[in-house]
């Protein structure tokens, strides 16, 4: 759906041609283009300024319907996010006018003060990623995506950086996989049903796949994971997704939380939080996704991704708050609480992926608590790692791709709030205070000696409004962050 091309301005044949434009200085290189935005700027209805749109119909004798100059306002306030915004905006209002195609002029990267690489990025993940609607459950689709989104550049750009617009794409398409999932309602994504998807997924890209049933998680005694899936008629499952290039020294585990609907069991959630909790499978999504792209990406490092999959249910035979269970690497956990559920399937899933890969570094994501939520809001998710240079990579990533993530502490006299009179360690914090810090040392306690680090995405997994390149509802953040980032280390 993405291209790059390169023509000349007089054989160009579009419905739209989007110019993006500064106020303070011409950032484009072609003649023929900075004379559209004079005819523009002449009008004195048009400056560039941030967020200005101005259409202008026919302009030119070429093939072009509509001229679309969009502000960027100060071309040194221009960033990938910027353009993201500007790109995800303009498809949007495409799609409104029914157009099935666009094509934006990509800007001369040096009036920018930019690399190229980060110009294209910003331009083709905004326009790839605003281009997605979630229409499954609507007879009438009311507005269509676009068809085709294409770049114009100078020649020689189309041709060196091709690959990179197809990577893109592809990072791009395995995000709206996620959102699309994690948008899935929880009665069509019961456990083995989404291991199904997910497996039928994996096969189409030649990873190796494995899933362990109930019985299989019984025989292994996966204790905890079993404890939060035995009120629910859906059984659980663990589905590993594999990666191995050939001549792999190091491996990369990644572990989601994938709870497809967490009523909280017996400590059931009030009423206004209940709906939005299909969404507490979106680490497991963004790990599901994040091997897709692995697999057409090819990195050299090996990559598992580990997805527990359960349903947090009440009934008869749901655990109850006192239980005392026995976890998958042998430490018993009392049941404070039943909705800290989702550290009790990821130390089970921990537990088993170091045990079997041994990996260098493991990354769990998660919407573990609504304290993180809390702390920092929808747009910014928790990382929690005792190893500084892993957080610096993280974060540096979490910048790259505006999947932002910020560091919390990992204070070692927190964990006597995990304490248990009668267990190792009580899966609920003996007070509300820092419950998202709580939450990750809980998790700590089962990494050993592996390089780890903990990302809650409670927050960001969702969003109950829409922006420039994302429409309301699940976000498929994490994606983008773990593609970039297994690319680093
Ligand atoms: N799935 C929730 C966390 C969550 C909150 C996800 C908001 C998405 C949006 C998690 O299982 C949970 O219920 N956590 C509890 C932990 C508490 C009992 C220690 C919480 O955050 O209240
Ligand atoms: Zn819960
Ligand atoms: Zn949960």
């Amino acid at each position: 759906m993405l291209a790059l091309i390169s023509k000349e301005l007089e054989k160009i044949k579009t419905e739209m041609l989007v110019i993006p434009v500064c106020n303070d200085t011409d950032i484009h290189k072609h003649p023929g283009i900075s004379a559209l935005i004079g005819k523009a700027t002449d009008l004195k209805e048009f400056t560039g300024r941030k967020d200005e749109e101005l259409i202008l119909y026919k302009p030119t004798e070429a093939d072009v319907s509509r001229v679309m100059l969009v502000g960027l306002g100060k071309s040194s306030d221009t960033s990938p996010e910027t353009l993201r915004v500007l790109a995800g905006r303009v498809v949007n209002k495409c799609i409104a006018k029914n157009l099935i195609e666009v094509i934006f002029v990509v800007p001369f990267h040096k009036k920018l003060n930019m690399e190229i690489a980060p110009v294209l990025e910003g331009l083709m993940e905004g326009a790839c990623l605003g281009n997605h609607r979630f229409y499954a459950y609507k007879k009438e689709k009311t507005h269509r995506p676009l068809q085709k989104i294409r770049f114009l550049v100078e020649p020689g750009v189309a041709k060196k950086f091709n690959k990179s617009a197809a990577r893109i794409e592809t990072i791009c398409e395995g995000t709206i996989l996620a959102r699309n999932w994690v948008n899935t309602p929880s009665n069509d994504k019961k456990p083995m049903q989404f291991a199904r998807a997910v497996v039928d997924r994996a096969k189409k890209e030649n990873l190796k796949t494995t899933v362990l049933g109930q019985k299989e998680l019984r025989q292994e005694r996966f204790g905890a994971m079993l404890a939060v899936a035995a009120g629910s008629q859906n059984k659980p499952c663990l589905v590993v997704l594999e990666y191995h290039p050939k001549g792999a020294k190091d491996t990369i585990a990644l572990v989601g939380k994938g709870v497809t609907f967490d009523s909280g069991g017996m400590n059931l959630k009030p009423s206004k939080s209940l709906h939005r909790m299909k969404v507490d499978m979106a680490g497991a999504a963004a790990v599901a996704a994040t091997l897709f792209n692995v697999a057409r990406l090819k990195p050299k490092l090996s990559v598992i991704g580990i997805i527990p999959l359960v349903e947090n249910m009440l009934s008869g035979t749901a655990i109850r708050p006192g239980d005392i269970i026995k976890s998958y690497d042998g430490k018993t956990v009392e049941i404070g609480n039943t909705d800290a559920e989702g550290r009790l399937i990821l130390i089970d899933a921990i537990a088993f992926a170091i045990k079997t890969y041994n990996p260098q570094t493991l990354i769990d994501i998660a919407t573990l608590t609504g304290a993180c939520v809390t702390a920092l809001g929808r747009k910014i998710a928790g990382l929690f790692t005792f190893d500084d240079a892993l957080a610096e990579k993280i974060l540096l990533s979490g910048e790259k791709t505006r999947e932002r993530c910020w560091r919390m502490p990992l204070p070692e006299d927190y964990k006597e709030l995990l304490k248990s009179e009668l267990a190792d360690i009580n899966n609920m914090p003996s007070t509300r205070a820092g419950a998202a810090i709580t939450a990750a040392l809980f998790l700590s306690e089962f990494v050993g000696n592996t390089r780890w680090a903990h990302i809650d995405i409670a927050g960001p997994a969702s969003s109950s409004k829409e922006n420039a390149y994302c429409a309301a509802g699940a976000t498929g953040f994490g994606v983008r962050l773990l593609s970039d980032l297994i690319d680093s280390l």
